[in-house]
């Protein structure tokens, strides 16, 4: 059997709650398959860790994490602490330090999981948004200051470099490719932002020669959340920047009934540096410590890492017996559904033993 080394940093508010039900489930899939095994680092980095020593981080975290095999992420973000710290110092310098340049969030409708959209049919939505996910508008340039005696400014430098750009495109291209319809759109604002924006537009017209299977689309932001609405069966790759992408994952999992399910993987592709599997929603702060958080989207992120490390069966056992709980209407609230977190935990965990008990007799 293989043993893959894992990083977990549950992180602040619901983190720990979610992180620890996938948990569970993964000690299920350990013991009855029986083919790998997951060697485990807890790791404390979060706010309370940053409350009692000062740092979310230690010196030597690239040391501690390069090694891995994969970092499985909850949340951070504390009402204590301005989230730009919080961010700035545990989430973000992971995912830029590692060149974890391509943020993958896909979106489905999981059977009995409904929509808000009285339009969306399951058959509708299938979308996978890649988000650039080292520079852009988080580039973390920029600055205040004084231009005259009382008017200040800040500045938010967007930094778009025709390298990152670049890759960010052929794995969108990559993407799309391996999907049956073939189609990436992509999303800018080259209409009022002419530098970065337009490049963006050079940049996937000149790397989409290289992909003649795949239809390519361009869409302006402000629209594509109108045709995200209004046209999500015309959708299916979809390529954008690091906020506008981050603004359209949000869109997407709310339409695909509630961001409790939506996974997130920030990966290098390269696998010089680990890759990092979260969730796209944050620490929720105003539901933590109830014990009601969703904890289907880090399960699924867990099923995205199991699938990166190469355990194939693990991950379609599991994603399995998350739809098949979904369309027993076993879920939490923000799905509808009376269950909490143990209580979808537990009704994964039992499809997991049920069906190789079924399997083995
Ligand atoms: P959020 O995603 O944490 O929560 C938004 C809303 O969705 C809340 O009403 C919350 O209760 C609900 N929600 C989120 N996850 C849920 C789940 N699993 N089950 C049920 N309901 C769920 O976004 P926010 O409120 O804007 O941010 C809270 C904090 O999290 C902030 O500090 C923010 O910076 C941080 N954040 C972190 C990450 C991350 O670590 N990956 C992502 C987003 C936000
Ligand atoms: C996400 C989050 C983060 C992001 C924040 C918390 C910095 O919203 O992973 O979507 O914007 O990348
Ligand atoms: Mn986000």
């Amino acid at each position: 059997s293989k043993t893959y080394k894992i990083a977990v940093i549950p992180g602040d508010g619901i983190g720990p709650e979610t992180v620890g039900a996938a948990l569970e489930v993964l000690e299920v899939l350990q013991r009855i398959l029986g083919t790998f095994k997951l060697d485990y680092e807890h790791l404390d980095w979060s706010s309370d860790r940053y409350f009692a020593q000062g740092k979310y981080l230690p010196d030597d975290w690239m040391e501690v994490l390069k090694p891995k095999d994969a970092i499985f992420f909850g949340a951070v973000g504390h009402p204590k602490v301005p989230d730009h710290i919080s961010l700035w110092e545990l989430l973000l310098p992971i995912r830029q330090r590692f060149q974890q340049y391509a943020n993958v969030r896909p979106s489905r409708m999981i059977k009995g999981v409904k929509s808000p959209l009285a339009n969306c049919k399951p058959e509708d939505l299938d979308w996978v948004i890649v988000r650039e996910n080292t520079e852009g508008e988080y580039a973390g340039q920029g600055g205040r200051t004084h231009i005259s005696q009382d008017w200040e400014i800040g500045t938010e430098l967007a930094i778009f470099s025709r390298y990152a750009i670049r890759r960010i495109f052929h794995f969108a291209f990559q993407v799309a490719e391996k999907r049956p319809r073939k189609l990436l759109t992509f999303v800018t604002k080259s209409n009022a932002q002419r530098s970065g924006m337009v490049l963006w537009d050079e940049v996937a017209y000149e790397v989409a020669k290289e992909y003649p299977h795949v239809t390519m689309d361009k869409m302006l932001v402000d629209a594509m959340t109108t045709r995200m609405v209004f046209k999500p069966a015309s959708l299916d790759t979809i390529v954008a920047t690091n906020l506008h992408a981050d603004i359209l994952s949000d869109l997407a999992a709310s339409i695909a009934g509630s961001i409790g399910i939506a996974p997130a993987s920030s990966i290098d592709p390269t696998r010089k540096y680990p890759s990092t599997f979260e969730s796209v929603h944050g620490s929720a702060p105003d539901i933590a410590g109830q014990g009601i958080a969703n904890p289907i989207a880090t399960m699924w992120a867990a099923v995205e890492m199991l699938e990166w490390i190469g355990e194939h069966d693990a991950a379609r056992i599991w994603m399995e017996a998350i739809e098949e709980v979904c369309a027993a209407g076993t879920t939490t609230p923000d799905l509808g559904g009376t269950e909490n977190t143990a209580g979808v935990t537990e009704a994964v965990k039992q499809i997991i033993e049920k069906r190789a008990t079924a399997k083995s007799s």
